[in-house]
């Protein structure tokens, strides 16, 4: 093999820029040519790639979102879709793919492993819902951007004795609310993973108040039975059970578009390094994450179509800490 290419697919996260870098860089230092797909899997099927030296990837650590551009490819299901970006990587004697994405991205990359093509994914998503590595690219930057906006609204929370919902992202994982949550200093936690009804929200929040707190602030997982929306509605047709005006703020796509952290830069870095490392012992098939504070692989077979679930430890945690 002396050609690669990198994709970046699904929802940008902070830190791909710095796993595209480490793995133009590190694929150099094995004497190969790197090759970056556009567009991410519509790009490879349309065989959208551009060589991408030393000197390409300069000055994009710092930067959120991906210099390759991403996107969502419903087709790539399709098995013909495939064929055509098989042909396209055939065409330009691409050896070996690295696939920088989170579940769907990392679901096209088992079926391309699956049809004989040495792909090495990278675990990148904000919602860390990717098995195979305990933190995935993008997490620590879009907790930081959440806790920001919970700080800001605790103060006008306590201003006003007002209630307030923060709505993050994080699809059907909690991880994002529960660890905003226990970072934000938050009053209550809603997650996907433990229901909990509009009552219940009601309940924990006129009690912080009743306790002599300053604030009562909800991290609600955008996954959550109960979302920020419904739970506003629920809340103006219900206004007696709150005995305060609430109000919510949903986060959306604000979390995803900022500059990395440190820990993000480092992270991407570490795992497009490992992804280079793993198709140059010819290991392909799998997904390059983080455990335990080394570069692991997982077998992509083994977390395709499943979700990583919140810690229920760090739960109960929160529910400590509420008090
Ligand atoms: O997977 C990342 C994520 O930001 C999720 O948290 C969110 O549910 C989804 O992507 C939003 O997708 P889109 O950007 O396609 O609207």
């Amino acid at each position: 093999m002396n050609r690669i290419a990198v994709l970046t697919s699904g929802g940008d996260a902070p830190g791909m820029n710095a796993a595209i870098r480490a793995v133009v860089r590190s694929g150099l230092e094995n004497d190969w040519e790197v090759f970056g797909v556009r567009g991410g899997y519509s790009g490879l099927v349309a065989g959208d790639l551009v060589q991408m030296r030393a000197r390409d990837v300069g000055g994009i650590i710092q930067r959120g979102g991906t210099v390759l551009g991403s996107a969502r490819c419903l087709d790539f299901h399709v098995e013909t879709t495939r064929q055509k970006a098989l042909a396209h990587m055939e065409q330009w004697g691409i050896g070996g793919l690295v696939v920088i994405g989170g579940n769907g991205s990392q679901t096209g990359a088992n079926a391309l492993s699956e049809m004989g093509f040495p792909t090495v994914g990278v675990a990148s998503t904000i919602d860390n819902d990717l098995l195979g590595s305990e933190i995935t690219i993008g997490v620590d930057t879009a907790l930081n951007i959440a806790l920001e906006a919970i700080d800001r609204l605790k103060v006008t929370a306590s201003s006003h004795r007002r209630g307030f919902l923060v709505e993050v992202m994080g699809r059907r994982c909690g991880y994002l609310a529960l660890m905003a949550g226990i970072a934000g200093g938050a009053e209550l936690v809603v997650v996907p993973e433990i229901e909990m009804t509009p009552p219940q929200v009601a309940d924990a929040l006129r009690e912080a108040y009743a306790r002599g707190k300053q604030h009562a602030v909800a991290v609600v997982a955008e996954g959550a039975t109960y979302d920020a929306a419904t739970l506003v509605t629920y809340f103006k047709k219900h206004e007696e059970s709150l005995g305060f005006e609430l109000r919510a703020t949903i986060l959306g796509h604000v979390q995803r578009g900022g500059e990395p952290t440190a820990y993000d830069r480092i992270l991407g870095t570490r795992l497009g390094a490992g992804a280079v490392d793993a198709l140059a012992r010819g290991e392909h098939g799998v997904v390059v994450g983080m455990n335990q504070s080394k570069v692991t692989t997982t077998p992509l077979a083994e977390i395709v179509g499943k979700t990583k679930s919140i810690d229920p430890d760090l739960f109960k945690l929160a529910k400590v800490l509420e008090r």
